[in-house]
This record gives C-alpha cells, structure tokens and sequence, in this order.
C-alpha cells in the first residue's frame, strides 16, 4: 500500500475533487480512481489508525461511487469497497480444507520455559544465539484468508485445524481486512494468509451495553464477541459489529511461473511484505531481538502495558525470525518448533456459587446476583457476580454450590464463563426464582418476549433509590460526593426522596452528622451547583429512560435543543431520528408521555438544572479556524496529545480564556480558567469525553 508523501498528496487531491463532485468525463478508469481514492481512506482509517478524512466525507465519497456504480453496473468491480456488502442471509457456511493444516502453538508459562526452548532451539540449529521476533498474541478468533489472482476468495475459520467453516461474506465486512492486493507483483498466484479477527474493547463494551439495555445478558470477553460475530448468517449485522484483525502469518504460496528470486529473509520481513500489500499486520507491535533474555525484557515491557491497549491480547509470541532457520527447525505432530506462545497471567480463575441474592434495579428489573467464594481475577477481588436472568442461570446450567469458572476481561465486569459441572458432588441446588419483589412484596412479573422479572409497583423504594444513584453517577450528573452510599443513606434518614429532591436538598442540615465535615459540606454544595449545567446527553441518560445507554443519549442530544421537544414528537417521529427503533421509541414515547416524567423534570428546570442546549457538531479534520484551551487534568489523553489532535485537524491553542477563545476543554480539577469562561457566553465548555466523542476519537 503506498503511503509515501507524494502518493498521499495526490490521494488527498483526488479526494477533494470527488468531494466536490468535480470528476467529469466518467469512464473505467475515472470509476476506479474513486474505488482508489475509498480504499485508501480505508486503509487509513482501519489498518493505520490514522484517518485523514472525517466519517461524513468518507460516507459522501461512498454514496457517490454506490450511485455511479448503480448507473453503470457493468463497472462494477468484485473488490470494489462498495462489494463488501453482503446480500441476503447466508444459508450455511459450508466446510473447506485449509492448504496447510493451522496447528497450534506451544504454551510457555514463565522464564524457564523459554530458556528451556530456546536451548533446545539452539541445540538442533547448532547456533549460539537467535534472533527472535516477539509479537502480542491477539485474543480473538483465528482466520485464515485465501487470495488468487490478487482477488480475495475464501475467510476460513480455523476449525479443526484441517477444515474449517468459509464465512467469505462475514470477513469481507471487515474493513481492514484489503478485497485485493497486488500479489501479482511478486508473481504470487496465490497466497494463504493466517490472522485473528478482534473486537476491541471500545466496541465490546458498547456491544455489551446495547445487549444489557436490550435486557439480554453480556458476553463474557471480547474473543466470544468476535467468534461468534463471524458465524452471524446475516453480513450486514457483522459490518456493524465494526470487527477488525491483524494479520502475522503466510502459510501458502504458489507462484505464477517462474520462482521469484527475491526470497524473504525473514518474519519481520514477512510483515513488513503484508503492511505494504496493504494488510494490518502487526509490524509496528512486533520486535526483533537477539537472544531469549531480550525476549524476556520485551515480554515484561508489554505485559505492563497490557491493560492500555485498545485491545485483548492474552500473552505473547515468540518466533524465530529467519524464515530458512524456521524451514529448519520444522514442527512436531502439533506445533511448529519455531515458534512458542508466552501467556500472561490469567483472568480467569475458579470459585464456587455460595448463594443467590435478588436486587431491584431502578427499572424494576428483579436481578440475581450471585455470591462467591472470594477469589483474585485479574488483580481484583471478586465476590459477587451478576447472573443477569432466569435464561441465563438455565443456558449456564448454574446451581448452588457449583464450581464455577469466572473471567474478567480487561476493565469489563466479571462473568461466569460456567459451571464446572463435572466436579458436582450431587448435594447442588437449584437456584428459584423468588415469586415477589424482595424489597415491596409485589407480585412480579414478566413480558412473555422477554427475559426478566419486574417488579411493577413504580413507587418500589428500591427502584426510587436506584434512579437516584443512577441519576448522580459518573456517567450520568457526575455529582461527586454525593456517591452511591450517601443516596442510601440520605434516602433512608428521609432527607432526600425522589431526583428533584436533589436539587432542593438542604445540604447544611448534614452539619453535625458523622462523615460531614465543613469541606465536604462545600464539596457537595459545589458538586450539585456544577451538575446544573451537565451536558444535555447526560441528563437524558440521566432520567434512566429504558433502552437509552450513553450511547443513544448523545445522539438524542445532538436532536433537541430542548429535553421537552421530545414531549411534543410522535412515535413515528422518534423512530425517524437515525439510531432509534422502535423498541427505543417506544420507551421513549412511553417516558414523556407519564405525567409524573414530565413533572419531574419540570421540577428540574425550575430548580436550574439545563434541560436545552444547541447541537454541536464537528466534523474532524475540519478544526481550521478554531481556538482550544485545555484546563485541568486529562483522564484519557495526555495534555499533549490532545493537542496534538486539535492540531492534527487544523485548530490552534490559545494560551488563556478570552472571547476569541472557541472551546475550553476541562479535565479534573479544572480552576480559574473555567471560572472565567463561564462568564463568557461565546466560549463553549466540554469535557474531555465531549471533545472526543465530537472529534470522533
Ligand atoms: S502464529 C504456525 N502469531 O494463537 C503459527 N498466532 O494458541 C501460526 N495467535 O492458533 C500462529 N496471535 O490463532 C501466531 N501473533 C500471533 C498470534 C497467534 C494470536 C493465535 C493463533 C493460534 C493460537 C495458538
């Protein structure tokens, strides 16, 4: 893939022609530039990271190639970037043969183990020391892609090692993955090429939500999330699945003619090959060192950097480089010799299910919880799990007293993965489902579509209390110090009842009471004054609306300008708005149509709290003319990088608050600074997150 500074130029000025719709004399080649122009922005965007265009630029060059191609289907190319959408259900994913068996690799645990291989190593090469390359070893579903005559043609599933499912359709969603490279180049007819489909842990976690809001239980680990997205029989589920993967291996090659004379040296080569075909291999993750305590250096490098990655990886591999010593070495009957996996220590751990307990939430939602034998995960200690629903204690075969495996992937809450069922010792016992509300006695009840119980009585003291501790947390008012416990015990002294009754709390009747002192009477006085002016999305996620996560929030914000415009929209005007079906409608439609809703948040407004706001929207790469200033600490980025990304896309940072001032990003702590662009109507305050989220980061 080219990306020299001459060659991304030219793409950035055919890029501006089609953006202004200036291609005339349309003809093959003219098609196929725009088919260029998409594939680098592409590349770019998946393979690099590093996108030079903004999702809506990107979105107008593809309509315009969709409609050009519509009106002259006998241009159409099969590696066209608009091909990638597949059509219709897939019936079954029939089985193929892989050209060379996928074998898997050897585990190592710790230092000796490598030592011990690499002597081993040492001894059949006669060499007295290695080269080694050393690479992460990502925690998805392993592939293997097939391409002739530069054309993909197969995405095999690892199977059994010999043959596997061909999901072709499923992995020409994923858009890192090139429909075409130029192997013809090198001669190559065709070229097996082995690599794991990931999906991030930005995505898992927002895949997670959309299944929790929807009341259906989270996948234990983003690995689940993209093997099974690979056998979803519907592609254009798979595309939104945003799935991506690196790709380290060339299993096969076979050539047109003649033998090329230039010969590959080596793995890092082997990469270096497949980043410049256009394929994310992890070239920029590997390196190359001599000697395995080098290798031992690097592993412990990544392993302390293991939580900062955008995704799973579960240890390392370790590969001898040079490719003919590789020839040499060969493979047993399972694995090649090679080449060694390094695990890192593990995040699962097993325990045992002492008990069940059944908490409301603030929808109703009657949840279990399950109690375990105390047990370290990953550097935490875990003690109770959520078990989400009945379905879900059926489909994990889940009784008291089982051994259970657990797993906590990354920052993602704990889950069983299952019951060790084959060390139950008969005394288990089924886990029932209480008949009545735990905390009101009310009559439960389920939806027959659906998978949870609910307590139906609105005035549930625990369902109040929930809403309350939904309503302050991070995410949503972000109130500080008016966390979790002091709702409860606030509620419980009778001195707060309901969401508005926040913002008429008498915080000076805490003075004299245990645990309140002067300062943190200040703290919470200032923390409910600083909520008042939260961003619209967060009161919307907020009001704890059924179905409406973070993430549909934001887009319902940028929609209004004012919470009440959604009182006055229909249901079929809510459905209109993009991201919102009619399950979310619904909920939404049903949330401003109840009288004590719209009530409440009447209570709301008079009390200060801002219910309307103008949308905004910034298209990345498009910041020219834009000043920023960034006060207080970053939780995400450095301050540095973030001013980078202001730079990057043509804003300028300005060293103090004035009225030429455009965006004031505030981090933790933020001072005098905020204070004074407060008083500024012009400067438009965002947290780190807003800015992100509107750079598209
Ligand atoms: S090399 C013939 N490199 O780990 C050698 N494998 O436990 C081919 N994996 O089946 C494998 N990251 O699915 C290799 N950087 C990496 C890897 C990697 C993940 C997976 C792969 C393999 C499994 C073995």
């Amino acid at each position: 893939m080219m990306d020299n500074k001459a060659s991304i130029l030219l793409r950035q000025q055919q890029t501006e022609k089609w953006l202004k719709n200036e291609a005339e004399d349309l003809g093959k080649e003219k098609i196929e530039e725009l088919r260029d122009v998409l594939r680098f922005h592409e590349h770019r965007y998946y393979v690099e990271n590093n996108p030079l265009i903004s999702d809506f630029e990107y979105d107008t060059l593809y309509k315009q190639l969709e409609k050009l191609e519509k009106d002259h289907p006998e241009l159409i190319t099969t590696d066209s970037p608009t091909q990638r959408v597949g059509s219709g259900l897939i019936k079954d994913f029939p089985k193929t043969k892989h050209l060379v068996p996928m074998l898997s690799l050897e585990n190592s645990y710790n230092e000796d183990d490598l030592l011990d291989w690499d002597r081993k190593a040492k001894e059949l090469s006669g060499l007295d020391m290695i080269e080694y390359s050393v690479e992460p070893k990502f925690d998805g579903a392993s592939i293997s892609l097939v391409y002739e005559d530069d054309l993909l043609v197969r995405g095999v599933t690892r199977g059994d090692g010999e043959t596997g499912d061909d999901i072709t359709p499923n992995i020409r969603q994923i858009r890192s993955i090139p429909l075409s490279a130029d192997f013809s180049k090198h001669h190559i007819q065709q070229i097996e090429i082995r690599g794991e489909i990931l999906m991030n842990k930005k995505n898992f976690e927002k895949y997670n939500e959309g299944l929790m809001e929807e009341g259906l239980p989270p996948l234990a680990n983003p690995r689940n999330a993209a093997a099974g997205s690979l056998r979803i029989k519907d592609s254009s589920i798979v595309r939104k699945r945003n799935l991506e993967g690196f790709l380290y291996h060339v299993s096969y090659i076979s050539y047109k003619n003649e033998e090329p004379k230039d010969h590959l040296p080596s793995h890092s080569d082997m990469l270096q090959l497949l980043w410049d075909m256009g394929f994310r291999s992890p070239k920029k993750e590997m390196k190359v060192v001599k000697g395995i305590s080098e290798v031992v250096k690097v592993i412990n490098e990544l392993e302390e950097k293991r939580d900062r990655l955008d995704y799973e990886i579960d240890g390392m591999v370790i590969k001898v480089n040079n490719l003919d010593l590789q020839e040499k070495l060969g493979m047993t009957s399972h694995h090649p010799r090679w080449a060694m996996a390094f695990k890192f220590k593990a995040r699962q751990a097993t325990s045992k299910l002492l008990d069940v307990q059944f908490q409301v939430g603030r929808t109703g939602a009657v949840t279990p919880v399950a109690k375990i034998q105390p047990v370290q995960v990953g550097g935490v200690t875990v003690s109770s799990i959520s078990i989400h629903n009945e379905d879900y204690i059926k489909d994990k075969d889940l009784k008291l007293g089982d051994s259970i495996l657990i797993e906590r992937s990354g920052d993602v809450i704990p889950q069983i993965v299952k019951s060790l069922t084959d060390l139950r010792t008969g005394g288990e016992k089924n886990i029932v489902f209480p008949k009545h509300c735990p905390e009101c006695e009310a009559e439960l009840f389920k939806p027959e579509e659906e998978a949870v119980w609910r307590c139906v009585n609105i005035n549930c003291k625990a369902q109040v209390v929930e809403r309350i501790i939904h309503f302050v947390s991070k995410d949503a008012m972000d109130i500080k110090s008016f966390g979790e416990a002091n709702v409860r015990k606030f509620f419980e002294m009778g001195l707060l009842k309901d969401i508005p009754g926040i913002y008429s709390f008498d915080v000076d009747q805490l003075k004299g009471i245990e645990g309140f002192g002067e300062k943190s009477i200040t703290n919470l006085k200032d923390a409910i004054t600083q909520s008042k002016q939260q961003p619209l999305h967060r009161l919307i996620y907020a009001l704890g609306i059924r179905y409406v996560g973070e993430t549909t929030a934001k887009t319902l914000a940028q929609k209004v300008h004012n919470v009440f415009d959604f009182e006055k929209m229909t249901a079929e005007e809510l459905m209109n708005l993009e991201d919102v079906g009619v399950k979310v409608a619904a909920s939404i439609y049903e949330f401003f149509h109840n009288h004590d809703n719209v009530r409440m948040l009447e209570k709301l407004r008079e009390r200060g709290v801002k219910t309307e706001e103008e949308p905004t929207t910034l298209i990345a790469g498009n910041l020219s003319g834009m000043t920023f200033l960034f006060t207080g600490t970053l939780s995400k980025l450095k301050r540095a990088e973030a001013e980078a990304l202001v730079e990057k896309e043509g804003g300028k940072i300005v060293s103090g608050v004035s009225s030429k001032l455009n965006f004031l990003i505030t981090g933790e702590d933020a001072g005098s600074k905020l204070e004074k662009a407060k008083k500024i109507p012009s400067v438009k305050i965002l947290s780190e997150e807003e800015f992100l989220s509107l750079l598209n980061v």
